[in-house]
């Protein structure tokens, strides 16, 4: 299908880059990866060599200081692909490297979001905790100070690729028991896995994006540096939140990733499938799927791109990221579902893709915010701009 926003020449290289990276290096192994829930660190390194990891870092921290479209349909197409490969990149360039250029100092740049920049560093972001999932300022995880350091106990939970991240960005409360802040009593701290009292707990046995590690962090008097703190004190939640922005972008061009693939193996399907002495094509209830399907994909990528070029221009994208999140996520749930339908009894096996497809697509309505949430943003959103 064309592409209805005009791409500027860098982009469309972008996008054949990791089209054809996806092809060839993701692509033959996704159903291998989701089948042994197991993605190789050396594919994440891989990803870093070609600047998947950097796309959004400026080129003087050795990034490619690329534009947020082009970012956006390089995870698209790596999502196509692969689901889990998509949201390590997604996770990786949305939420700590963001968070460190906007709110780190010269030194945390120096050592983390450079390498982090080249791919050297694998990021992860851990916000949510088992009783604090839409409801994030609830969160519990205390850290307390002691001498030049901070003292963190607490476990935060969802943390995709937790159990090989090298710099997790962690939401800790800085206020104490008896003087609670709400979200102004949360900080935000560069955590790597090598100091004393950092555990990966729990892996969760997930639907679906099986191949991303999803894990549970304990932290059991984890030692951090005071110079580990991210901008200032009880400021974290703000940090979060604004990551969150970018963050939700990049969820909804997973999404349509693995919309599209759907959509290219139903319309692949329905070519070849005969019943009734026709190809399955032939009749108008398959076709009016295969139009519904695409018409909704092409018209959520339309309000992605936009809200991508809105971005670059330097405007807030709290509304339209939401509402892009919102509308991709839930088109990518409608035509997997659809893409199942079609394939019918095949659809249901994993004999062909699209049951990953469908597993894959049901988190993009879950994580980095939920439908719901999604929704309570945009509305208070409309309120706060009348
Ligand atoms: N940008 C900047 N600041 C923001 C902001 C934004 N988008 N959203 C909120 N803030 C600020 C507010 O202005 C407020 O600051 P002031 O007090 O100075 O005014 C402060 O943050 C607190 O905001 P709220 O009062 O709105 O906070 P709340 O407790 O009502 O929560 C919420 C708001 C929107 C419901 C929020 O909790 C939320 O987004 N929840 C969902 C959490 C989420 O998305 N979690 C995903 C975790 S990551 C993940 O999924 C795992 C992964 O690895 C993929």
């Amino acid at each position: 299908m064309s592409q209805l926003i005009p791409l500027t020449e860098e982009q469309r290289e972008v996008q054949t880059l990791a089209r054809d990276f996806a092809t060839a290096e993701i692509a033959p192994h996704a159903a291998r990866w989701d089948r042994e829930a197991c993605f190789p660190v050396g594919v994440a390194r891989r990803m870093g060599e070609l600047g998947f990891l950097g796309m959004l870092i400026p080129e003087r921290y050795d990034g490619l200081g690329l534009d947020t479209t082009s970012y956006l349909l390089a995870l698209e197409e790596i999502a196509a692909a692969d689901a889990s490969a998509a949201v390590l990149m997604s996770v990786h360039n949305s939420l700590p490297t963001q968070m460190l250029l906007a709110f780190g100092n010269d030194e945390q740049k120096e050592r983390f979001l450079r390498p982090m920049a080249r791919g050297e560093l694998i990021g992860a972001f851990a916000l949510s905790e088992p009783d604090a999932g839409s409801d994030a300022s609830a969160l519990r995880c205390q850290a307390t100070r002691d001498g030049d350091d901070w003292v963190l106990n607490g476990t935060k939970s969802w943390v995709s690729s937790g159990s090989f991240a090298d710099v997790i960005m962690v939401m800790a409360r800085t206020d104490t028991p008896d003087a609670r802040r709400r979200s102004k009593g949360i900080s935000a701290f560069i955590v790597t896995p090598d100091l004393p009292g950092f555990h990966v707990g729990k892996k969760e046995d997930k639907m679906g994006l099986r191949a991303s590690p999803t894990v549970q962090l304990n932290f059991d008097g984890l030692r951090v540096p005071a110079e580990n703190l991210l901008g200032e004190e009880g400021q974290g939640f703000v940090y979060a939140m604004r990551s969150l922005d970018n963050g939700r972008m990049g969820i909804a061009a997973q999404a349509l990733g693995i919309g599209r693939a759907a959509l290219d193996a139903a319309l692949d399907y329905a070519a070849e499938r005969k019943q009734f002495g026709q190809p399955i094509r032939e009749f108008q209830a398959i076709q009016f799927k295969l139009a519904d399907m695409a018409s909704r994909l092409a018209s959520a990528r339309a309000m992605l791109h936009l809200t991508a070029a809105a971005k670059d221009r330097g405007e807030s994208t709290t509304l339209y990221g939401s509402m892009s999140k919102l509308l991709a996520s839930e088109t990518a749930m409608y035509v997997t579902t659809e893409a199942v339908q079609i394939f019918g009894g095949y659809g249901y096996v994993k004999d062909y893709p699209v049951e990953k497809y469908f597993r894959d697509a049901k988190i993009t309505e879950i994580y980095e915010g939920t439908s719901e949430i999604q929704r309570i943003v945009i509305a208070r959103e409309l309120y706060a701009n009348r």
